[in-house]
């Protein structure tokens, strides 16, 4: 079944059909303000924090999952009708009710068509600014005039203190207060406080406005507005088409305000609403002044538009697979940039408990973004890098907000996890090749909690941590966890995936040494990758394929004679990109995860499911069989197996994995995926689960980032590295070429691949302004802006 479509020239997915199989969602907003919006207008709205700064309630898992939101409702007086602008809350009949939302970058535009009267309603938050706005726009299209009402609704957290403000109700419903001052609504918690407009975090304060017509009313209780029993879909205010004009003092504080519209035939009319942070005095009459008014409405979209369309741009693709392109020209790249933004924070499904930046996610999460933000990544890589500790681990969650290099607390030692810092390994280089910023290895930063060194100083100390904390067989310690949360291994258990992580980042490791002049912290990383490597060849092949990880007493997982979790994915695919497999066990492997654990929807993590072993170390054992990290397909590491088939030149295979984790290849099938056509999401269902195919937690996952780089520089292959862009594409066989425009080092560069005949990869010829090039590269000094790179496959 089908839903919507993509529309890549406006950069938006058009829902066409309301009644999707989930609701789906957009982000609106920044970090400083932030919100959800899906579909049905359904969502909240933050400062700061999705947790401690939540403003606008959503009831998380309620039912839908996603009111109230932003609901504009519409009433026809002639004869008490009425209905909303998104197809939910009120849900009209299909037939008569007819709707269209466009998901776009950052704002979200919701179309409805009912008894003659056109809606559209667009919701952004204006760049920079800590208010939203709302812009409806309603229309006759009748012969006759029509008397209408319009009646906003959203509901104000009575605390920003998301879990206080769902639990605590004997005390949040008696601290609320609403005004009315020059028909502005102001919301106060806690109204006695004193406010001084200045610091808005926990102000407990927000207004709301409407123009473009006069006010007629607001009603500023939810069970004013609802009524005890009429619920979202019949609230009592819409169904009696009339405000009572109550300022709450206590209850739940709600903004409903209402506007009568006579709209003769034909007649539009546009109100603007605007709901910001800090009280009427400090914030509300002067940005109503300012911003409440179309022109400056439709000027702060289009400036909005600019921002997000010209990162996107960056990176343009056409190939043969229009479904590929709609990922990698607009969705796959700002669900990256999204992902970047709120790491794992806020969504339908994280309610924003998980404040902060995960160490491992967000370094991961700068693979995504580096090919559109290039330069703009870089305080954030410096952050990351100040969340590294002294001895080389890190803390596991950054505050961006408060963290404090060189005063933070180190974790227990039980607590840190063994890969966190080894994603440096993939992030660090990326932004060097991306910048040609070779200096900034030599860039001195402070370490967590004290001391500092410079960036190659800091990559030393990452590999020595684990170097460090070597286990009994020569392998890395699991610590409390490497990349999957749900292995216990004990502190001297040891990680196989860590092996080759290690692996990879001494290989980086040396050859960054090289190019500073460091020959001997060369030799070093070489010594301990040789030693490294003795120790994997010693005890992780078992014949066919990888094993998992040896727990502390001992036990082999991911082994024949272990009946669970036999064979587990991530170390086949990072034995072959780290280089640690021979051509004979990478050949193996692959071979092995593809029979075992491959399947239309993606390759499962591990199989069989673990049913019986002891989730005091196996915590995959507490899912179901067939989700996450319990052999369920988990989205995030797909693309490892793509660039593993990759670098194998299994270019069929490398794309068939890709196909069947990318989003937009079940648009036509969205039923069974369930979530967002148009974004990853973090686990699918597997073939050992009841609900196989259906997908669930969209947007905030590792996925974007890999799904993105994977595609751009493994599949596509066009690969900044410090000396110029390496042209490397490995593609399916029956692709005839591609092209691809990106800007690169400040200059705009085409790429044209040829490929006349079926050999999926290697250079037949290259050239650069149709100068012939050695080798691969296409050095920089070789390019100007604007530089047709052209190269045949053969
Ligand atoms: C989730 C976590 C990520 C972890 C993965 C596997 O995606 O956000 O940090 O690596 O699960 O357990």
């Amino acid at each position: 079944m089908k839903y919507g479509y993509f529309d890549d020239q406006a950069r938006e997915y058009v829902i066409t059909r309301p009644d999707t199989p989930r609701p789906w969602s957009n982000y609106l907003g920044s970090t400083e303000y932030g919100a959800i919006i899906t579909n049905h207008a359904g969502g909240y709205s933050f400062y700061k924090s999705g947790a401690k700064g939540r403003f606008l309630r959503m009831r998380f898992n309620s039912v839908p999952l996603d009111q109230p939101g932003r609901l504009f409702y519409l009433r026809d007086n002639a004869n008490g009708d009425f209905w909303s602008a998104a197809w939910q809350p009120v849900g009209k009949p299909l037939d008569q009710y007819k709707s269209v939302c466009r998901h776009g970058t950052a704002y979200t535009t919701i179309e409805s068509q009912y008894a003659g009267i056109t809606s559209e309603a667009t919701y952004f938050v204006p760049l920079g600014q800590t208010f939203e706005y709302w812009r409806l726009k309603v229309t006759n299209t009748t012969r006759r005039t029509r008397k209408l009402s319009v009646f906003t609704y959203c509901e104000f957290a009575n605390l920003w203190d998301t879990a206080q403000d769902l639990v605590n109700l004997q005390y949040s419903q008696f601290i609320t207060r609403a005004t009315l001052e020059d028909g502005i609504l102001g919301i106060t918690c806690n109204p006695n406080y004193d406010f001084d407009g200045h610091d808005l975090t926990g102000c407990n304060r927000t207004w709301m406005a409407l123009t473009g017509a006069k006010l007629a009313g607001v009603e500023t209780t939810r069970e004013r507005f609802t009524g005890i029993y009429g619920g979202y879909a019949a609230p009592a205010t819409v169904v009696k088409g009339r405000c009572s004009n109550f300022l709450a003092e206590g209850d739940n504080v709600v903004g409903g305000q209402q506007a009568n519209l006579t709209l003769k035939p034909g007649e539009s009319r546009e109100l603007i609403v605007l709901l910001g942070l800090g009280t009427v005095a400090s914030h509300g009459r002067q940005t109503v002044a300012e911003f409440g008014n179309s022109e400056r409405c439709a000027a702060e979209l289009a400036r909005l538009k600019a921002a997000w369309h010209a990162p996107l741009g960056n990176l343009q693709v056409v190939t043969p697979d229009r479904e590929f392109d709609h990922m990698v020209n607009v969705w796959n790249a700002y669900n990256a940039l999204i992902t970047y933004t709120w790491s794992r924070s806020a969504s339908l499904v994280y309610n924003g408990e998980r404040d902060g930046l995960g160490f491992r996610d967000t370094v991961q999460d700068m693979l995504g973004a580096i090919p559109l933000l290039q330069e703009g990544v870089r305080p954030r890589l410096e952050l990351m890098l100040t969340g590294q500790v002294a001895n080389g681990g890190a803390i596991p969650v950054i505050k961006p907000f408060t963290h404090r290099p060189g005063h933070e607390a180190p974790p227990p030692d039980e607590e840190y996890r063994s890969d966190d810092c080894l994603w440096f390994f993939n992030a660090v280089p990326a932004y060097v090749a991306e910048t040609g910023d070779v200096a900034f290895y030599n860039k001195v930063l402070p370490y967590a909690d004290h001391g500092e060194a410079t960036v190659f100083g800091h990559l030393r100390r990452a590999l020595a941590f684990n170097l460090e904390r070597t286990g009994r067989n020569g392998l890395p310690c699991g610590l409390s966890a490497d990349w999957n949360d749900c292995i216990r291994l004990g502190y001297r258990g040891e990680s196989v995936f860590v092996a080759f992580q290690v692996r990879l980042g001494l290989s980086v490791y040396a050859d960054i040494a090289e190019r500073l002049g460091q020959p001997a912290e060369a030799a070093w990383a070489r010594t301990e990758r040789a030693k490294l490597d003795d120790a994997i060849q010693k005890v992780c092949w078992d014949g066919q394929w990888f094993i998992w990880a040896i727990g502390q007493d001992g036990t082999i997982f991911g082994t024949k004679s272990f009946a669970e979790g036999q064979v587990y994915m991530n170390t086949q695919v990072w034995a072959v990109m780290s280089g640690a497999a021979t051509p004979e066990q990478a050949r193996q492997c692959l071979a092995t995860m593809k029979r075992r654990c491959a399947t239309p929807y993606g390759i499962v993590l591990g199989a069989p499911p673990f049913i019986k072993a002891d989730p005091e170390i196996m915590r995959s054992t507490l899912f179901n069989a067939g989700i996450k990290e319990n052999a369920g397909i988990f989205s995030h590491t797909q693309s490892w197996a793509v660039i593993a088939e990759v670098m194998q030149g299994n270019g069929d295979q490398a794309y068939a994995y890709y196909r069947a984790f990318m989003p937009s290849a079940y648009n036509d099938r969205a039923e069974v995926r369930e979530v967002e056509p148009y974004v990853h999401c973090q686990t699918t269902y597997s073939k050992f689960n009841i609900n196989e195919g259906s997908s669930r937690v969209p947007w905030l996952s590792g996925t974007a980032s890999w799904a993105y780089y994977t595609a751009t520089h493994w599949i596509l292959g066009i690969r900044p590295e410090i000396e110029g862009l390496r042209i490397a594409p490995c593609l399916p066989k029956d692709w005839p070429g591609f092209t691809l425009t990106r800007k690169f080092r400040g200059l705009t560069i085409h790429v044209e691949v040829r490929k006349p005949r079926r050999k999926v990869r290697g250079l037949k010829s290259l050239t650069v302004d149709g100068q012939p090039v050695a080798g691969a590269i296409v050095p920089v000094a070789d390019l100007r802006d604007g530089s047709r790179i052209v190269a045949v496959l053969g």
